[in-house]
């Protein structure tokens, strides 16, 4: 199948995106609003982007209304926020925090999901996520306005939280205890069961 992009509606392109770009990692972004409301949500548009400086990035469509999602206004008023990431045990909550709740309600309250303070940013994180990125806004780059449009948020990564109990004997994070999920199409999610080692390069 060859896939004309000028003439496919965004819906069905945005539908092969997320079934062909697999598995994606999924950033839990927590913000905070300017009447001090705690905000979290997923994200499986997000990547890394490196280590000089210490960046990140994660992508929030606008509504279908053409409005900005709250994470992306928290984002844009605060300048700060915390990526999470998602271990198995919490995929339930993650899914629960995707609801699209007015801005005056927390869905920190809504999945039960406690906070605990983060180290240099103002935003908490998610107490029982196993690592969490605190980020300032670095840059915030707008591809296109109204309904979907898409926005790219690049974070500076400020401090970083690792859970000890994920760290194996090398000091870094170990995928099995990480037991962190993908996002694959729709609602179906992976965990990182089935691993191998390529070894050294020839
Ligand atoms: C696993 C998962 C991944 C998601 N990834 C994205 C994404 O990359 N971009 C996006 O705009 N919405 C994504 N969503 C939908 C948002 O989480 C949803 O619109 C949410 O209500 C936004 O909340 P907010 O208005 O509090 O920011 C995803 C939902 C789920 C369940």
């Amino acid at each position: 199948m060859e896939l004309d992009i000028s003439s496919l509606h965004p819906t069905k392109l945005y539908h092969h995106l997320i079934r062909t770009i697999v598995p994606r990692p999924i950033a839990w972004v927590s913000t905070v609003s300017s009447a001090g409301v705690l905000n979290l949500a997923p994200f499986s548009f997000f990547c890394g982007v490196g280590s000089r400086p210490p960046t990140l990035l994660f992508c929030p469509a606008n509504r279908r209304d053409g409005t900005p999602k709250d994470s992306l206004a928290n984002t844009l008023t605060r300048q700060e926020f915390v990526v999470n990431m998602v271990p198995y045990s919490l995929t339930q909550q993650m899914q629960l925090t995707a609801s699209e709740l007015p801005p005056e309600d927390s869905e920190f309250e809504l999945a039960h999901l406690e906070t605990a303070a983060s180290v240099v940013v103002s935003v908490p994180r998610v107490r029982l996520s196993p690592v969490s990125f605190e980020c300032r806004l670095l840059q915030h780059l707008p591809l296109g306005d109204g309904p979907g449009g898409a926005n790219i948020v690049i974070g500076r990564i400020v401090h970083m939280h690792i859970d000890d109990a994920v760290l194996n004997s090398d000091g870094f994070a170990d995928p099995e205890l990480l037991d962190l999920v993908g996002r694959l199409g729709g609602t179906l999610y992976c965990r990182i069961r089935d691993r191998f080692d390529l070894g050294e390069r020839p």
